[in-house]
């Protein structure tokens, strides 16, 4: 067959196997021209931007070039590259392989076999993540500026939003095991600006499949009008919050209590409240623990670790482990129904 129509071919079984995501990679090899610099192409199908793409990387003796291409620029690409650069193309799918083999003479065979990996491709460039929280439409991220008008993760912003993704996860895996009744309350205890109090309720009311309230308890009144105004806005009917302390505000049950850098003594206050409400899960991390830096007086040499305030600071919230305050990492988890 002449060698056109096998290059069509092959190019033909390359889009189909990007279509239906099948095609796992190419790779275009045996170069026309010795002397050439340009020792192979490899092509793999990525995600860039939520779009899928063929990248081609250039193999030069001493670097590689990466070009992205759509499907059609990336067949006219290969069909360049088969005329001018390369004798030989392999394709690898996870239905079959392909090879495409040719000579100087302008003969070519397309021969096809089993395929040498069933495993279906991943399309990825970076790392995907898996967000629980999307930046895409969600008022009150916006509303609380971490996204802009646009939906995009403000500069500055990313650790924000890396936190309350990784704070829904951590929270996600310690709900789904609890014995939790339907109609489920959730308490916020020092709710502050409602980051966390907002994407819980985003992600549980989306994704968690039983029916709940959440109420964000703060002691400054301004930030709970903020947060009802932001709540209102989100259109999340379930979720209040009101003027109150740890201690005392008036709350008919709580099945979950969250209690997340509250300050000094309130961590001790929350868990008092949560056992004594008999809630079902009580999840805290303590914040700057005032009461008990002011307690340190290590003798000796070991005063150097506590002579500067944010030293201080650590060996109070824990002599084994120094998160920051904003680590949710420290999250000390209690899951009273296991
Ligand atoms: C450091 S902020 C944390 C806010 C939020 N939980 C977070 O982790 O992003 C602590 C909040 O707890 C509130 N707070 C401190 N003690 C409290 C108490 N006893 N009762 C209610 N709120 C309290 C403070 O006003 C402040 O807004």
């Amino acid at each position: 067959m002449a060698s056109e129509e096998n290059i069509n071919a092959l190019i033909t079984r390359l889009n189909e196997g990007f279509g239906d995501s099948t095609l796992i990679k190419a790779t275009l090899s045996n170069k026309r021209r010795k002397d050439s610099d340009l020792n192979n192409v490899f092509i793999r199908p990525v995600v860039i931007r939520g779009e899928a793409v063929l990248q081609f990387v250039y193999r030069y003796a001493t670097k590689d070039i990466t070009t992205n291409y759509s499907a059609s620029d990336a067949s006219a690409e290969i069909e360049k590259l088969l005329a001018g650069s390369f004798l030989n193309a392999d394709l690898y799918t996870s239905t079959a392989d392909y090879s495409y083999l040719s000579n100087r003479k302008g003969n070519s065979r397309l021969l096809k076999k089993a395929p040498s990996s069933t495993e279906l491709p991943v399309y990825r460039h970076d790392k995907i993540k898996r967000r629980l929280i999307s930046a895409e439409n969600n008022i009150y991220l916006r509303e609380l500026g971490v996204v802009t008008e646009n939906w995009k993760v403000k500069a500055g912003m990313e650790d924000k939003f890396r936190q309350i993704n990784r704070y829904a996860e951590l929270v996600d895996d310690v709900l789904k095991t609890a014995a939790l009744p339907d109609n489920f309350t959730i308490a916020d205890m020092g709710s502050g600006k409602g980051y966390l109090t907002f994407a819980l309720y985003d992600h549980l009311s989306r994704n968690f499949g039983k029916p709940f309230s959440m109420t964000g308890v703060e002691l400054r009144p301004q930030l709970v009008d903020f947060c009802n105004s932001v709540a209102e806005k989100a259109g999340f009917g379930k979720l209040r919050f009101i003027t109150g302390s740890i201690e005392t505000a008036l709350l008919p049950s709580i099945d979950v209590l969250i209690a997340l850098h509250a300050c000094d003594t309130a961590t001790d206050e929350a868990i008092f409240r949560g056992i004594s409400s008999d809630a079902r899960v009580i999840m805290v991390a303590p914040c700057c623990h005032k009461q008990i830096r002011k307690q340190l007086n290590p003798p000796g040499t070991l005063r150097e670790i506590t002579r500067y305030g944010i030293f201080a600071e650590r060996q109070a919230e824990n002599p084994h482990r120094y998160p920051s305050r904003h680590d949710t990492g420290s999250l000390g988890l209690q899951n009273r129904s296991g």
